[in-house]
């Protein structure tokens, strides 16, 4: 079901209220597909970020001032112009100058870690995304609702041909499309992924790594029974061989080793965060934000140590 990614909120009670030590860092969201910058879910993230660290200054990224067009930019663009105006947007506001912390819901984790490796001007302190095709998605699992004409439109472009330059240049999650067992048709057509994770021999941009290899932290959160992100796997960087089940984690891929995007530098440094949450693709509930945005947000580094659901990986 790759089409619903927005983001459903459970509430619970008892918020706990950190006390900030200084001026919190900024926060920038980018939403994922489907979701737009001003939804309910989207406002109701903003409010608790400034909950935990009150003072904090949100903005929410967005393509298109009108609500849906920013929505139907999330199935319909060309993800590298998207960025690039991302780019034009956040240097211009005067708030982020010295710098923020960025949260990405599936495929806008994935589109601010593009933001951290081409731009990062002003630049992302730490970033955590929440379910994101960092390795791109395998399937389509497209179930829209009959009457959402956006939706079905995108789906049906993405099942008849998605690597013809038409729909590399127009339908968004295409462009994050990557079957392993199909990977020279994706290292030859792929309109945004391939580049942004360097994949390309001969053509390996060192300023990306240079800039994700800057980040105070990188922390990835996997839902533990996604079925929209396939494999769920791609939200840790990690590759999944659909044939044997195996799964190969980042240390151990070319892409790590050889460093091609700054991860291993990352790594080195111990900034690399691998979270495991339990529910579907963007099941979020208010203590799980809570606890990760005390812990990660508000300028501070090392917060105190989080409950069961925080899994360190090998590193
Ligand atoms: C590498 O990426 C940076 C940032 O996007 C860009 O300015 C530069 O032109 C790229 N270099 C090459 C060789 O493509
Ligand atoms: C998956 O595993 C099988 C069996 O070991 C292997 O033949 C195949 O090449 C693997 N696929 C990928 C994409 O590595």
């Amino acid at each position: 079901m790759i089409f619903l990614t927005t983001i459903s909120l459970l509430v619970s009670a008892g918020v706990g209220i950190a006390t900030p030590t200084g001026r919190p860092l900024p926060l920038v969201i980018w939403h994922g597909l489907g979701d737009a910058y001003d939804s309910e879910g989207i406002q109701g993230v903003a409010n608790l970020a400034q909950k935990v660290h009150p003072g904090t200054f949100v903005h929410s990224i967005y393509l298109d001032p009108d609500s849906d067009g920013d929505r139907s930019a999330t199935f319909f663009g060309r993800v590298d112009e998207q960025i690039a105006t991302v780019c034009s947007q956040l240097s211009a506001i005067p708030e982020l100058t010295s710098g923020f912390n960025a949260v990405g819901f599936s495929q806008g984790g994935q589109f601010l870690r593009g933001y951290v490796q081409r731009c990062n001007n002003p630049p992302v302190k730490t970033l955590i995304t929440f379910g994101s095709p960092h390795n791109g998605i395998a399937d389509f699992l497209a179930e829209c609702k009959p009457t959402d004409f956006v939706c079905r439109t995108a789906s049906s472009a993405l099942r008849s041909s998605k690597w013809t330059p038409w729909v590399q240049n127009r339908i968004v999650p295409a462009q994050y499309f990557r079957d392993p067992e199909d990977l020279d048709a994706y290292i030859e057509h792929s309109a945004f992924l391939a580049d942004i994770n360097n994949e390309r021999p001969g053509e390996r941009n060192k300023t990306y790594a240079e800039n994700l290899g800057s980040l105070e932290r990188f922390v990835m959160l996997m839902f533990e029974d996604d079925t929209t992100i396939v494999p769920k796997e791609s939200a840790w960087f990690a590759e999944f061989n659909k044939t044997t089940g195996e799964r190969t984690l980042v240390e151990d891929r070319e892409l790590y080793k050889q460093d091609w995007i700054g991860m291993k530098k990352l790594g080195d440094r111990k900034r690399l965060e691998f979270v495991t949450a339990p529910g579907r693709h963007m099941e979020l509930s208010e203590e799980l934000l809570t606890g990760l945005f005390k812990k990660y947000l508000g300028g501070r580094v090392d917060g105190e140590k989080m409950g069961l659901w925080v899994q360190g990986v090998g590193f």
